[in-house]
C-alpha cells in the first residue's frame, strides 16, 4: 500500500516532473509511492499534504531539539530579518551565538558556517593545515556530509563494507569522486582498538586528522565501548593529529555540551549543525584555541558568504538560549528512555530478538540478534526487512519514525507523554501487524 493520499501524490507528481526524483536530497526518495510531500509541523507532529497527522521522529534528520515551528526561535528569526541579513560584517547576534556555544560545549574559539558538510570541510582543512598532513581516518558507517572526502564507506543505501575488518577496504558511496581521493583516506571498523593503534602507529607521518562520529548517529545510534574514545584521544594525542568529533547529530542533543560533556572528553574541533538551530541552516566549526588560530586570513582559508547571516544566527541565538534556559535534554531523556523501555518490553513480549541502541534523544533497533553490534559490519548483519515492515505499519498508524533502522528516532522537546504512550500502543499494534 502507498503512503501516499490522492493530494500528496499529485504534488509528488509535481514535484518528479522538475526535481529529480521529486526531492532536494536523495535520502528523502523512499520511492514513487512512499515519498511524501508535507504541508508543514508544527511542535512534534507533521502533515502530509492530504492532512494526515503524523508525530515526528525524523525531525528532518534530526535537527529539531525543540519542535517544528517553535514559536522563541520563530519570533526571534522575525525580529531579526527586518533589520536584514548579510552584511559583509560581524554582528552583536553572532558574537552572541559564538558566546553561548563556547560556554556551553567547552570549545575556546568557534567559527559559523551553514551546514554539517561545510563544517566538516573546514574542519578537515584546519587539521591538514595544522599538522601539515595529509590523510585522515574515518569510521566506517560514519557519514560527514557531502565532501569528496569523506564520501567512502558511508551508511548510506546499498552499503556494504569491502575487504575483511582486519584490512577494510574504503568504498565510494557515490559516483563522481575522483579515483584520486581514496588515497587520503583510511577508513577503520568503529570500536577496534587493535586496529586504530596499528594504523596510527604506523601511519601516523601522514595523519592529520581522525574524524569521528562518537555516538554513530547515521548507523542506529551505535555506541563506543567503554575506553575506546579515550584510546583515540590517548592516540591523536601522542601522534600530533587532530582529534575530530563530529558533533552534526550529538551536538546539542546527547547533552548541551554534546559528546565531549557526555564522554568526559575534549576533541581539538568539533562540528556542529542540526540541533544548533532547531531546524535553520547554521553550523559551526569550534575547538582549541591553538588549532583553531590556524585559521589565518590570506595564508589559512575559512570563508562564506552566508557564514553568521542574521536568520541563522537569530535562530540560533534562540535555539541555545532555550537550552541553557529549560529543561531540554533532561524532558527528551525521560520520554526517550520510556520509549526505548516500552519498546523492548514490547519486542521481548512478541520474541522478536533484538536490542534497543543509542541514547534516549537518538535511539534505535537493532534485529535478529540479542548481541549489540559495536560496528556497522555488525550492524549489517540485523534484520533490516522485519525494521522496516514494522515502521511502516507505524508510518500507517501516523507514528515516523525512518524506514531505516540506520536512522535513529529522534526527539524533541515538544513531544508529551500522551505522544510517547500513543506511540508504544501503536508499536504494539504495528509488531503484530508486522509479525502477521
Ligand atoms: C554526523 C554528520 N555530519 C555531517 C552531516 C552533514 O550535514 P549537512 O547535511 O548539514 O551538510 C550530517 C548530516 O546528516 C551528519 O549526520
Amino acid at each position: 500500500m502507498s503512503m501516499q493520499g490522492p493530494k500528496t501524490r499529485e504534488y509528488f507528481q509535481r514535484a518528479s516532473k522538475v526535481m529529480p526524483y521529486g526531492v532536494n536530497s536523495n535520502f528523502r526518495y523512499w520511492g514513487d509511492e512512499d515519498t511524501l510531500v508535507v504541508k508543514g509541523g508544527k511542535g512534534a507532529y507533521v502533515w502530509d499534504m492530504d492532512g494526515k497527522r503524523y508525530i515526528d521522529y525524523r525531525l528532518g534528520f534530526g535537527p529539531i531539539i525543540l519542535g517544528h515551528g517553535y514559536d522563541a526561535v520563530v519570533e526571534r528569526v522575525k525580529e531579526t530579518i527586518g533589520n536584514g541579513t548579510v552584511f559583509a560584517w560581524t554582528t552583536p547576534l553572532e558574537i552572541e551565538v559564538a558566546e553561548r556555544l563556547t560556554r556551553m560545549t567547552g570549545n575556546d574559539k568557534v567559527r559559523l558556517t551553514n551546514t554539517g558538510s561545510e563544517a566538516t570541510m573546514h574542519a578537515l582543512r584546519i587539521a591538514r593545515a595544522y599538522t601539515n598532513r595529509e590523510k585522515f581516518i574515518k569510521f566506517e558507517g560514519c557519514y560527514h556530509g557531502q565532501v569528496d572526502y569523506f564520501m567512502y564507506s558511508t551508511a548510506s543505501a546499498n552499503s556494504r563494507m569491502l575487504g575483511s575488518r582486519r584490512s577494510p577496504i574504503s568504498a565510494a558511496t557515490t559516483s563522481g569522486i575522483p579515483l584520486g581521493i581514496n588515497q587520503y583516506v583510511l577508513n577503520l571498523p568503529f570500536n577496534d582498538f587493535e586496529r586504530l593503534e596499528e594504523t596510527i602507529a604506523t601511519k601516523w607521518h601522514d595523519i592529520a586528522a581522525v574524524i569521528v562520529e562518537p555516538v554513530l548517529g547515521n548507523a542506529a545510534g551505535i555506541f563506543p565501548v567503554p575506553g575506546y574514545l579515550e584510546k583515540m584521544r590517548e592516540l591523536t594525542e601522542k601522534y600530533g593529529i587532530v582529534l575530530i568529533f563530529d558533533e552534526v547529530k550529538t551536538g546539542f542533543r546527547l547533552a548541551n555540551g554534546g559528546a565531549q560533556e557526555y564522554f568526559g572528553i575534549k576533541a581539538d574541533l568539533a562540528t556542529y549543525a542540526k540541533a544548533m538551530g532547531n531546524g535553520f541552516p547554521v553550523a559551526a566549526i569550534a575547538g582549541k584555541e591553538e588549532v583553531m588560530m590556524t585559521i589565518q586570513p590570506g595564508a589559512m582559508a575559512h570563508g562564506g558568504t552566508y557564514s553568521g547571516n542574521g536568520v541563522a544566527v537569530a535562530a540560533a541565538a534562540a535555539t541555545l538560549q532555550t537550552l541553557e534556559e529549560e529543561p531540554v535534554i533532561e524532558t527528551i531523556n525521560k520520554r526517550g528512555q520510556r520509549l526505548m523501555d516500552g519498546i523492548d518490553g514490547i519486542l521481548n513480549d512478541a520474541g522478536i530478538p533484538h536490542v534497543v541502541t543509542g541514547a534516549p534523544a537518538m535511539f534505535s533497533l537493532f534485529m535478529g540478534s540479542e548481541e549489540m553490534p559495536t560496528d556497522f559490519r555488525g550492524y549489517l548483519e540485523g534484520d533490516g526487512d522485519l525494521y522496516e515492515a514494522i515502521s511502516m505499519e507505524l508510518i500507517a498508524r501516523g507514528v515516523q519514525p525512518d524506514s531505516d533502522g540506520r536512522e535513529p528516532w529522534f526527539l524533541c522537546y515538544a513531544l508529551s507523554e500522551e505522544d510517547v504512550d500513543y506511540t508504544l500502543n501503536a508499536f504494539e499494534e504495528s509488531v503484530k501487524a508486522a509479525k502477521a
